[in-house]
């Protein structure tokens, strides 16, 4: 039984991965699907709380960018007593922002989204309480690339 958080900037491909890998398995958990929620926060809780208390695993598809943020998820995986595994999505500015530029509609987020999340975004450690951490990458063949992560800094400059 399992908590995956996904973490990282918009148009890292974390919902393209949650597609590829996880949909016919995990459970997702977004604030994206409850956009209009007062509370997003606490709703995110219970669907979470929902789906661990019925056996069903679980992914969390946000950006998730900061300790604090990550922090009440991973409390929740010690309180089922699941495995918590983070994939920290790498995070470079300008090719988000290029890739943000080729979504369609309203798949499409602001550009100061970026930069805001961008601002505040911390990769994930083991010392947060993570079981598993894995780092992922898109290749220049557009394929996902994924490697266990020892929680330093592999990030190249942006
Ligand atoms: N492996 C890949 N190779 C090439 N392009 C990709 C890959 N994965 C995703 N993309 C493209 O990158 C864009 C962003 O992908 P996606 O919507 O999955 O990102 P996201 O991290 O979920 O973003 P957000 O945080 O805004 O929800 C999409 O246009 C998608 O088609
Ligand atoms: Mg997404």
């Amino acid at each position: 039984m399992e908590l995956v958080i996904l973490i990282g900037l918009q148009a890292t491909g974390k919902s393209t991965f949650y597609r590829t890998y996880f949909a016919s398995t995990h459970t997702l958990v977004s604030k994206d699907l409850f956009r209009h929620n007062k509370n997003r926060a606490r709703r995110q809780t219970q669907l979470i709380e929902a789906a661990l208390q019925s056996g069903h695993p679980v992914v969390v598809d946000n950006t998730n960018p900061t300790v604090e943020e990550r922090r009440a998820l991973i409390d929740l995986g010690h309180t089922y007593g699941v495995e918590i595994i983070g994939y920290y999505f790498q995070s470079q500015l300008r090719y988000c922002l290029e890739r943000n530029q080729q979504r369609l509609g309203k798949a499409r987020v602001p550009e100061v989204a970026l930069y805001t999340t961008i601002k505040k975004l911390t990769p994930p450690t083991y010392a947060e309480g993570f079981h598993k951490l894995f780092f992922v990458q898109i290749t220049d063949a557009g394929a996902f690339e994924v490697r266990s992560w020892k929680g330093q800094s592999v990030e190249p400059a942006q």
